[in-house]
């Protein structure tokens, strides 16, 4: 679907949960969001009707993010659900890789299209530190798991923050060469000052050419990653949220207070 500035938006990014089994500074505030309960969060039907709604208005690539999207229960039964459906032509997911040992096979055969794992550095102390508490073995073993799972074209994602771990730029770039996978180096945003953007080595950043929009968990679709403005499916309905948001998308990001980056799924 076509915005006023003639961007064609089919693009949507699903955030199927706020829980993380990390904390990653950069994602998550030092005390944590409040948790949401269970209501508030929307079911699988809820995300089924949404990506019918989103094919029939033109949508066709669609991402699992969070949080971490493999926290969520039955998440293979999510992703057999979006999969099957006519229209959905890509189905990806962003994941921190924790668990790919327990599901990579299983998210292949459920019919996910591609992966992103994020990885910011290559040495266990500031794995550890930039995540909180992450054991850089454990991302080892779900990257490995995912190429045994048949996963191919698989992104890995650095946040890179100077002074911390731009110096692993070019092992990260090695890394991700030796197991046939592409380095998107992510510059750190920040949601509240509007400071961003600049990924290299893959696409976003570039607002003139955004494609995108975003729904949360707790069912509120969002405009621009950088802006307030958001609409409840679940209180105005599906297909008018949608011409809504896409109707209001800012020409350009400018900053947003109301939410954490963990809450949108970056
Ligand atoms: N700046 C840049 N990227 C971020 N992500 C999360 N928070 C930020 C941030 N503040 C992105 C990372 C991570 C994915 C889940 O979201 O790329 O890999
Ligand atoms: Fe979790 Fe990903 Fe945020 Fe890190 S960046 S806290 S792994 S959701």
């Amino acid at each position: 679907m076509l915005d006023q500035y003639n961007r064609d938006i089919y693009y949507l990014r699903i955030a199927v949960t706020d829980l993380c089994n990390l904390r990653c500074t950069y994602c998550m505030p030092k005390e944590g969001i409040k948790l949401k309960k269970h209501e508030e969060i929307l079911s699988f039907e809820d995300f089924f009707e949404i990506v019918k709604v989103a094919i029939k208005l033109g949508f066709y690539k669609f991402r699992l993010t969070g949080g971490e999207p493999l926290v969520r229960r039955g998440i293979i039964d999510l992703v057999k659900m979006l999969a099957q459906i006519n229209g959905v032509k890509t189905l990806a997911m962003t994941t921190n890789g924790l668990l790919l040992p327990q599901y990579a096979k299983e998210l292949k055969k459920a019919g996910l299209s591609r992966l992103n794992i994020s990885l910011d550095s290559l040495k266990p102390e500031k794995y550890k530190e930039i995540t909180r508490g992450g054991k850089l073995e454990d991302v080892l073993a779900g990257i490995k798991s995912s190429c045994e799972a048949g996963f191919e074209k698989t992104k890995l994602n650095a946040v890179i923050v100077d002074g911390f771990n731009d110096d692993e730029k070019d092992n990260l770039k090695k890394f991700a060469e030796e197991n046939k996978m592409k380095i998107r180096f992510i510059k750190k945003m920040d949601l509240k000052s509007g400071d961003y953007y600049g990924v290299e080595g893959g696409e976003g950043g570039d607002c003139s050419i955004c494609n995108r929009i975003r729904l949360t968990a707790d069912g509120k679709l969002r405009s621009c990653l950088f802006s307030d403005y958001e609409v409840d499916v679940r209180q105005v309905g599906i297909e008018q949220a949608f011409r809504q948001v896409i109707g209001n998308k800012p020409a350009k990001g400018e900053k947003s207070l109301k939410r954490e980056m963990i809450e949108i799924g970056g």
